[in-house]
């Protein structure tokens, strides 16, 4: 996940390396006990609602898959992989090579102790990632979210950040290649003073550096690089994931305040609760789109 910034947030640039460790490397225990057990950290899949957020997961793991074209042979890149639980959905349904990059060494040691067969991680800014050879295809979940900050949004240079991310991305594949992409949405902005503290507090205390995109700034960025062919938003399926992740984290409180301390486990009720109002009323969605190189 990465918030909103519809607040001022100083001239912060795009999240750094230690603002991505305040938002993932809080420990990954206290992400194990409400994420899924294979820690993805972002929106689910929900085709009929009734789903279990595991089967959901692996609904969104396999829309992905196919809209990147992933076969059994493909050697394949996950831009942002967190802990690893995309890349493990590759291996266990079928990939040659599948690589990963995080600015999370607390998530590159996740993936490393997986000990996932063709699986390699690096720590490292996307934009410093040399491959040694072309990728058959390219995947990313909810990683370009923390790609614009708000100063730079408030600036006019949203869609040039995310045009320098989608024209590094189609660098590393030959024409034809497919990209399977998710990001979180920013939408309506909300009206009342408590929502937007809420927002503010969740941009400025979780996701530090971050911004949403909006719909159409995407579209505008893929030019010149990609095609889109198919684009699908999930704003609902975001709804639940999120509502479960918060159950799940309640179901763990005693837990989590004995071990992390009171503030933690507030802060991420608040940020989860937040989340839950976003999705439902519509600041925020998400998007997931079938991408192929020009
Ligand atoms: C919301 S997490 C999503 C993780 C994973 N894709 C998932 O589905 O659970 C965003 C990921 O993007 C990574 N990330 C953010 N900015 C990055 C950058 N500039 N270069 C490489 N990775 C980055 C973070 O380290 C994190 O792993």
């Amino acid at each position: 996940m990465v918030w909103w910034g519809w607040v001022w947030h100083g001239a912060r640039m795009t999240s750094t390396e230690a603002e991505i460790q305040v938002s993932y490397d809080v420990s990954n225990e206290f992400f194990r006990l409400w994420l899924d057990e294979n820690m993805h950290y972002t929106s689910a899949t929900y085709l009929t609602g009734d789903e279990t957020l595991e089967q959901a997961q692996v609904q969104k793991c396999e829309r992905l898959r196919e809209f990147a074209e992933v076969t059994e042979t493909s050697r394949v890149l996950d831009i942002g992989c967190g802990w690893g639980s995309n890349l493990d959905f590759l291996v266990r349904t079928g990939v040659g090579e599948a690589h990963g990059v995080t600015l999370s060494t607390a998530q590159a040691e996740w993936v490393h102790a997986r000990k996932l067969p063709g699986v390699k991680v690096w720590v490292t800014d996307y934009k410093d990632f040399v491959p040694d050879r072309p990728y058959d295809a390219l995947q990313s979940i909810e990683m370009i979210d923390h790609l614009c900050s708000p100063a730079q949004a408030t600036k006019g240079l949203a869609v040039d950040i995310y045009r320098g991310y989608f024209a590094k991305c189609a660098s590393w594949v030959e024409p034809g290649a497919c990209f399977g992409f998710q990001a979180i949405l920013r939408n309506r902005v909300p009206r009342t003073r408590k929502d937007l503290e809420d927002l503010a507090f969740t941009a400025d205390v979780i996701f530090p550096g971050g911004l949403n995109p909006r719909l159409e700034e995407l579209v505008a960025a893929v030019n010149p690089h990609w095609e889109i062919l198919e684009l699908r938003t999930q704003r609902e399926s975001y709804g639940r994931t999120t509502a479960e992740w918060l159950r799940r984290m309640r179901s763990h409180e005693a837990t989590i305040r004995d071990r992390w301390g009171d503030q933690l486990f507030d802060d991420y009720e608040r940020y989860l609760s937040t989340c839950v109002r976003a999705f439902d009323r519509h600041w925020s969605s998400d998007v997931q789109m079938k991408l192929r190189r020009i």
